[in-house]
């Protein structure tokens, strides 16, 4: 199924339900490049046979200037003109370099994405946000706002994505459905990870809806002044968390919705109820609602959050499910609560 999103700065078809081979309807008398990493080459050998293909190391370490530089020589070894489409296929990782290098190479060529982790699938993939990490700490703090020509929705590549990585993804999927839709709350607290692995029309509903939610967002506020900002429900606490104790991005994120989700209750009358439920359904994807964490250290590096400002920080909670609110929080409230939820 076919869908056109206008974004203020162009429009993206997406083919969801749809598989590998519709790069080559999409770009049948281009040049292409693919640019992956090195887990999915091996893994999905024959999508790359006889391909111009850059492979990077997989994982966040090549979200870097040095590698930004090193693909763009390999480009100009492969003799990439302005006529070129690069495709990422692979995760975050991959989506965000390949929009980053796409964006600059050349002042510019026509890009896309194969997203082969449920995380890219829902999320990283869409809104055009494409960036490099500073040394290895300043996340995301070099790149563009640049919107894909296509995104491509291939489910049969999950079949080789670890189970880990499927956690890891449905910490967003969750963050979705806490924000915008109440529905897809209940539908997520009456499965689990299991069924949506085993079950690819439900998930290919699921990716579908939070992949519409996410359009709709950056469609009305491509460049974040705005309501893009609730994209970062549970992450505010979930960056410090996983700056400091080295754990996989959703279980950060899934503890961070849990601290925003108290927060909640105190700062807006969520129900305690509905902080309860949040914590069985990530449970029921694998995720973790507590850490064993020194709450100072956490504040530490929460104090250095851009969002600061002054004693205050912008956050994102939430009135009820599906609807969400910034609010500003002095930094004591916010430790007087990590420390009650996190023992
Ligand atoms: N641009 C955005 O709006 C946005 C939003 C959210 C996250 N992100 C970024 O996304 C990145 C995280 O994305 P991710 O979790 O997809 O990480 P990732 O790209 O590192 O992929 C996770 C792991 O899964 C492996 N993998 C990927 N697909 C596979 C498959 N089908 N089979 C087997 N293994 C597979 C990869 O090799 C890697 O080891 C972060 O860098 C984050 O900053 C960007």
């Amino acid at each position: 199924m076919e869908q056109v999103v206008l974004f203020p700065s162009g429009p993206v078809s997406y083919y969801y339900g749809s598989t590998f081979n519709k790069v080559w309807d999409i770009c049948s008398d281009k040049e292409v490049i693919f640019i992956t990493d090195r887990n999915i080459f091996d893994l999905h050998p024959a999508i790359f046979e006889n391909k111009k293909t850059v492979i990077l190391e997989a994982g966040e370490a090549s979200k870097s200037l040095a590698v930004v530089a090193s693909i763009i020589s390999r480009l100009l070894a492969m003799e990439a003109t302005r006529s070129v489409v690069l495709i990422g296929v692979g995760g975050g990782v991959i989506t965000d370099i390949t929009g980053f290098v796409a964006s600059i190479y050349m002042r510019g060529v026509d890009f896309g994405f194969v997203p082969t982790t449920i995380l890219a699938m829902a999320d990283a993939a869409i809104g055009g946000k494409n960036g490099v990490n500073i040394d290895d700490v300043f996340k995301n703090i070099a790149g563009t706002i640049n919107q894909p020509s296509f995104i491509i929705y291939d489910n049969q590549l999950l079949t080789t994505l670890p189970i880990k990585e499927w956690s890891n993804g449905f910490a967003e999927v969750i963050k979705y459905a806490c924000l915008f839709d109440a529905e897809m709350f209940d539908e997520l607290s009456q499965h689990d990870l299991t069924y949506y692995r085993h079950n690819e029309s439900a998930l290919k509903n699921l990716i579908m809806r939070c992949a519409e939610w996410k359009n709709k967002i950056v469609a009305e506020d491509e460049h974040e002044h705005g309501n893009r900002k609730l994209l970062n429900f549970g992450h505010t606490a979930a960056h410090a968390i996983e700056n400091l104790y080295k754990i996989h991005h959703g279980e950060a994120v899934a503890i961070g919705m849990v601290i925003a989700a108290t927060l909640s209750e105190q700062v807006l009358q969520l129900t305690a109820t509905t902080t309860l439920q949040l914590k069985n359904i990530l449970r029921g994807y694998e995720l973790p609602t507590k850490l064993d964490i020194n709450t100072h250290e956490v504040m530490n590096v929460l104090k250095m959050d851009k969002k600061r400002k002054g004693d205050h920080i912008d956050y994102i909670l939430l009135e009820d499910i599906g609807k969400a609110v910034i609010q500003p929080l002095a930094f004591d409230e916010i430790e007087n609560v990590i420390t009650i939820c996190m023992q």
